[in-house]
């Protein structure tokens, strides 16, 4: 199971990668994470990624191509994964496909999760995540269950993202917007190219996903 999830940003794809790496026992690879891991690190990639990120602008390809290819040559990827937020240009979905090529395998569904630009300013802007374990919570969509604990590992240490202030996540939306269109053409061409409506409660959204992966796989 080879699974893309695509979405501007604050479309919920973390939020439904949580569900679906939960249900099928996938790996979630997600180049926003592992750069924003880096950045934490002050590795060269971090910072690298840093001066590209902060300003809501894409990271290179050929530093995120890299970083795909050693990450889905990894042993845990043999029964699948999910990619969220990879390809987010033309060049890195012909890119991705030449390295599945190379190890003998083939995106299976690509998922685009669609919401209006104005509902994502809100989601980013009420965004905060779990330190501890990634899990991510909206002030009003989606608190945790009990106030200031994070319902999936128990932690209390929340954080806002830098690329959710109000001036980065403009430019992130325009940069995204710009680059999705060609990318759905390509996987629509393909025929695994998937419409999924985002603009319902979290768990509604996730039951058509499931639906969709449970039918085709
Ligand atoms: P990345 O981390 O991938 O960010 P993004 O694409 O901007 O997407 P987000 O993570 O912001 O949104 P999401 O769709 O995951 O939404 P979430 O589930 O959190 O990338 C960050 C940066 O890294 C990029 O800008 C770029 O610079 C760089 N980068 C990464 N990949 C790259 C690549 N391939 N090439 C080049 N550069 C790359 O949900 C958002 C909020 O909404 C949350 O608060 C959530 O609780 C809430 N919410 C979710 N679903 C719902 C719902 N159904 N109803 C109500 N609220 C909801
Ligand atoms: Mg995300």
């Amino acid at each position: 199971m080879n699974l893309i999830l695509m979405g501007l940003p604050g479309a919920g794809k973390g939020t439904q990668a949580e569900r679906i790496i939960d249900t099928y026992g996938i790996p979630h690879i997600s180049t926003g994470d592992m750069f924003r891991d880096a950045m934490k690190n002050e590795t060269p990639l971090g910072v690298k990624a840093k001066a590209f990120i902060d300003n809501g602008e894409l990271v290179p390809d050929e530093v995120t191509n890299g970083i795909v290819r050693d990450r889905l040559a990894q042993a845990d990827t043999e029964k699948g994964f999910l990619l969220d937020g990879f390809p987010r240009t033309l060049a890195q979905a012909e890119e991705l496909d030449k390295i599945l090529d190379g190890l003998g395998k083939k995106i299976d569904d690509v998922l685009n999760i669609h919401v209006e630009e104005e509902v994502l300013i809100e989601r980013l802007a009420g965004r905060f995540i779990c330190r501890t374990c990634g899990a991510t919570y909206h002030k009003v969509y989606n608190p945790p269950k009990v106030d200031g604990t994070c319902d999936r590992c128990g932690g209390h240490d929340f954080y806002q993202r830098e690329d959710d202030k109000p001036e980065t996540v403009k430019n992130r939306l325009a940069v995204n917007i710009k680059n999705t269109k060609p990318i759905l053409d390509y996987y629509e061409n393909q025929g695994v190219l998937h419409a999924i409506d985002g603009n319902r409660d979290i768990q509604d959204v996730f039951v058509d996903i499931k639906q969709l992966i449970d039918s085709n796989n």
